[in-house]
């Protein structure tokens, strides 16, 4: 599946644990052309910690190392929960496409999040692509936005 301009690579840094190591290896397979991938782990099925995977992801993100980010864990909420502590993350759980280009659109999400045990692989990547293509609207949200950070 092609998302972005082959020649402009969007740097990309994913995690998951072991209830999204599966989703994370489709979605890189998926998405090898546009995207320059940073694994951050988990690289295997074995029962890990989701905490131990989103962190990096979300200080990558925070500390402008990557564009932007996707976590994978069973629910999402694990991943969610640890990724929104960081400071500019604005890390978004989304089960269908609407609610990705929502989280664009109106929140200029920076992490997108899966949940792994809830969607098919194949809406995981309808996924990915909304969310890597869809732009934020700025104006309002914007100063929306702008009173997130504590
Ligand atoms: C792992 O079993 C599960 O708890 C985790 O993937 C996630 O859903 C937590 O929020």
């Amino acid at each position: 599946m092609q998302v972005m301009n082959k020649t402009v690579k969007m740097k990309i840094i994913i995690g998951a644990d072991h209830a999204g190591y599966e989703l994370k290896e489709y979605i890189k397979s998926q998405f090898s052309d546009g995207f320059e991938w940073q694994d951050a782990g988990t690289f295997g099925s074995e029962s890990v910690d989701y905490p131990d995977y989103a962190h990096p992801v979300a200080e990558a993100v925070s500390e402008n190392k990557a564009e932007k980010g996707i976590l994978i864990c069973g629910t999402g909420n694990g991943v969610a929960m640890t990724a929104n502590k960081h400071r500019d993350v604005r890390a978004a759980l989304c089960w269908n496409e609407e609610i990705a280009k929502l989280a664009r659109q109106h929140n200029d999400a920076n992490i997108l999040v899966l949940p792994a045990r809830f969607i098919s692989k194949e809406l995981a990547a309808e996924i990915v692509k909304c969310f890597f293509t869809t732009e934020f609207e700025g104006g309002r949200h914007a100063r929306r936005i702008g009173k997130i950070n504590l």
